[in-house]
This record gives C-alpha cells, structure tokens and sequence, in this order.
C-alpha cells in the first residue's frame, strides 16, 4: 500500500519572497518522466514555466516565452534539465562511523560475522544513542542540505538506530526538527525492526506488540512517520515477524516497505508483494521470480548499489529486470554500516555499469520510479504540469551524461517549488 502525499513531506521551511512566475529557458534539453512514468520524455532546448510553486507548463522554449511574456526569464545556461532526485532509501539519523569495521570487512570477516561479534547495526545504536540530541538534529538537516547540493529534493528517512521503542520515537522527533530546517521535502519512515535490541533477546513478541500498540499509535497520531520499515533476514527479523508488525501498520494507514532478501534469500520480496508494499529494497539475494511478483503486485523493487559493492554482493542484471515488468528505483541507502554513499547519481552511475541500464532507465529510477516507492509520484519526481516545481539544471548537456560522467555529474542550480534557492556554499567547496 503506498501513502498519499502528505504534509509531512512538504518541506519544513516556507521558500521567502513572492511567489515564483518564472520561465527556465536556454536549456540544451529538457528532460522528464511521463506522467504515469512509462517513458522519459525529451524537449530538446525545452523550457519549463514555474507557477506557484508547480510546474504550469513544459514545452519548446519559443512558444513559452510566447505564452508567458510576463513570468520572469531564468537562463538554464545551455544545460540540461531534469526533475529533482528522489532518493527512496537513507538511514541518514545516526552518529559516528564505523571505518574500522569497513577495513574488517576487506580483510575478510563477513558483515554477519562482524554482526554476532557485537559489531554491526549495534555499534551505531550506541553511538547514536550517546550522541547529543541536538547534535543529532543538525548533523542531519547539513546532511540533507548535501544531498539538495547533489540534486536530491526530496529525500526518504529511516529511523532505526534506536531499537528500542522510544528511542525510535526519539529519533523519529528529531527528525522533524530537521525537516523544519531545510527546504528538501522528507519522507519520515519508522524501521521498527532492525536490530533485536539486547533488552529485548528473549522476548521478540513483546517487542513486536509494543511497537503494534504503543508506538504507531504515537506515530500516528503526531504525525511523525508516513512509512513503516522492517529488516527481515535470517541476522535480523523473520517474515512471520514483519508481517505481523507491517499487517498492523498497513491497518493504521502507513505505508509499509521492507528491507527484502538482502544477505539471503528469505522471502522478504514475497512479503512485500503480499502485502501490497511501497516498495522491497536491497533483494541482492532475490531471484527472477521475486522481481515477477513484485511486478505484478505494483510493489517498487529499490536497488542500492553502495551497499552491494560495499558488502561485496552481485546486483541483477537489466535485462531479467526488464523481463520481469517490475519498476526499479535506485536509492543511496545511506548508512554507516553497508552504504555509506552520499550521492544518489554516483550510487545510480555505478548500478548503469553493473546492471547494463539505459541513461532513460537510469533517470526514472531515480526520479518518478522513486518517488512512486515513497507514493509520492503526484507530486515530485517529473516536471508535468501540476508537479512540485523541482528541478535541477546540471553541469551538463544530455541525458546520456547523467550515468556517464564519475565523480557524479554536479548541479548548476537545484530549484524547489520553482525557487532557485542558494545551495549550501559550504558544499559547493568541498564535495566532492
Ligand atoms: O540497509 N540491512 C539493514 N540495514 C542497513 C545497514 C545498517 C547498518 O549496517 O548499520 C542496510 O544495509
Ligand atoms: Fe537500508
């Protein structure tokens, strides 16, 4: 089941001055999604009007500035135009790091291993937990103006670093004090199931109840979450287990998801599709007839390839996708532990080269594709009038270059609500 759009994910901050009647001409192309994200539409020097915040019309810039004498001009620079990023995927509330266990890693111990040794999710359960609160809340708003700085302008968060039931709801707080800082548009979801907390080892029910019976109804009723998420794999839940949690929260309204079939094959892609999820994420361990019922339930399969080369695991090729009908997205995953990627494009030019997709495949899964994971493909994710006016102008001239170019193609401008707002100068100096 996906979530309507919600006023929780409208960006916190109100964008200042009068509202936007803008023409963004002088483009070299202008590049979206259709509106039922079928195909990848091509305006070659395209121009986009901004009203209101939404996008008023898209079309041949002659005609435009034909139509729109009074809108105010904005120069593209020759560059190419698209819809801003989606990234569907992040579990970007957390603290410190964990360099020390990557290098375990190349030495030869597997992330299970590191896992049952006490290492793991764990390790950043600890330091998240020790992390002042509003150190939290600001590491997290710079962190999500880094990804407005790499074109992303909206956003998916998880929770999950706190395992326990109100330190989730903690962290889920703390998020919306973020979000009200910056401009990017946040999906807050809840991952409830990550990591067996030690408190609760011999009592995995009670866990399960408590998160049923206290914490959505708190989510719920303070609006701090859209989505519920859950690990299901043989190191952490059982799919009996996240059934039970993602039934309950379906019935509440949320939108569910899965992390699905990640370090082996156990049955979280079936999950997801059973139960009509967003979206099944991860599924380096999901075979050819996972993607077919995730197609044909209209569940998203989300790949994260930062996190596959970083624990060392195969992504599917594109061809059995494409056989398949399933929709894809490409996500950051943003982690400490398996992903810690901090560009969406870098994430989707590495899967292009591994996976063999095409620039179109490439620009839809990290637009309409993603957003429609997070059941937010109305309103962002493509540049057809009616949608959020988000768009990025990049440093460059083609669709073809968006997976092309390594580091990651940067934005020229990244607009929100049709607003070319400042980026962060701070990024603009040092990353990458
Ligand atoms: O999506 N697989 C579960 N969760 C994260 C990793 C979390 C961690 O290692 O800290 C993931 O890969
Ligand atoms: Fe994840």
């Amino acid at each position: 089941m996906s979530v309507g759009p919600s006023r929780i994910a409208e960006g916190g901050r109100p964008i200042a001055g009068k509202a936007a009647y803008v023409l963004l001409h002088n483009t070299s192309e202008v590049v979206t999604p259709d509106p039922e994200g079928q195909a990848v539409l091509r305006h070659p020097r395209g121009a986009i009007v901004f009203q209101d915040g939404r996008v008023l019309e898209i079309g041949p810039a002659a005609e435009l500035s034909r139509r729109h004498p009074e809108a105010r001009p904005l120069n593209a620079h020759g560059r190419l135009v698209t819809p801003g990023l989606v990234d569907c995927h992040t579990h970007m509330i957390f603290s410190g790091h964990r360099a020390a266990e990557f290098a375990r890693r190349l030495a030869g111990e597997s992330y299970a291993e590191i896992a049952a040794s006490g290492g793991g999710i764990r390790t950043t359960v600890t330091a998240t937990r020790n992390e002042h609160p509003d150190t939290l809340e600001k590491v997290l708003a710079n962190r999500l103006e880094r990804w407005r700085a790499n074109g992303c302008t909206t956003v998916e968060v998880k929770s999950g670093y706190g395992l326990l039931p109100n330190e989730e709801v903690r962290l889920l707080e703390l998020m919306r004090g973020a979000r009200q800082r910056v401009p990017v548009r946040v999906h807050p979801t809840a991952l409830l199931l990550h990591a067996v907390p030690e408190e609760y080892r011999d009592r995995r029910d009670a866990l399960i109840d408590e998160m049923c019976e206290q914490v959505l109804p708190v989510l719920k009723m303070r609006e701090l979450a859209t989505a519920v998420d859950v690990f299901c794999d043989e190191i952490a839940f059982s799919v009996d287990e996240c059934r039970r949690l993602l039934t309950h929260a379906r019935g509440m309204g949320f939108g569910v998801k899965v992390h699905a079939d990640q370090l082996s094959h156990s049955g979280g892609a079936r999950l997801a599709a059973e139960l009509g999820a967003g979206s099944a994420d991860h599924l380096e361990s999901a075979d050819a007839s996972d993607w077919e019922a995730l197609a044909h339930a209209g569940t998203v399969g989300v790949l994260l390839p930062a996190a596959a080369l970083t624990l060392g695991q195969t992504l599917p090729d594109a061809e059995m996708i494409r056989r398949s009908g399933a929709r894809f997205a490409i996500a950051t995953d943003f982690n400490p532990g398996s992903a810690p990627a901090q560009s969406l494009l870098e994430c989707a030019a590495l899967a292009a080269r591994v996976c063999r997709f095409r620039a179109d495949e490439i620009l839809l899964a990290i637009t309409w594709n993603a957003a429609k994971a997070l059941g937010a493909e109305k309103e962002v994710g493509h540049l057809n009038p009616g949608a959020w006016g988000d768009a990025v102008a990049w440093e460059c001239e083609s669709l073809e270059e968006l997976p092309y170019w390594m580091p990651a193609v940067r934005p020229d401008c990244v607009f929100m609500r049709g607003a070319d707002l400042a980026l962060p100068t701070v990024e603009r100096r040092v990353w990458p």
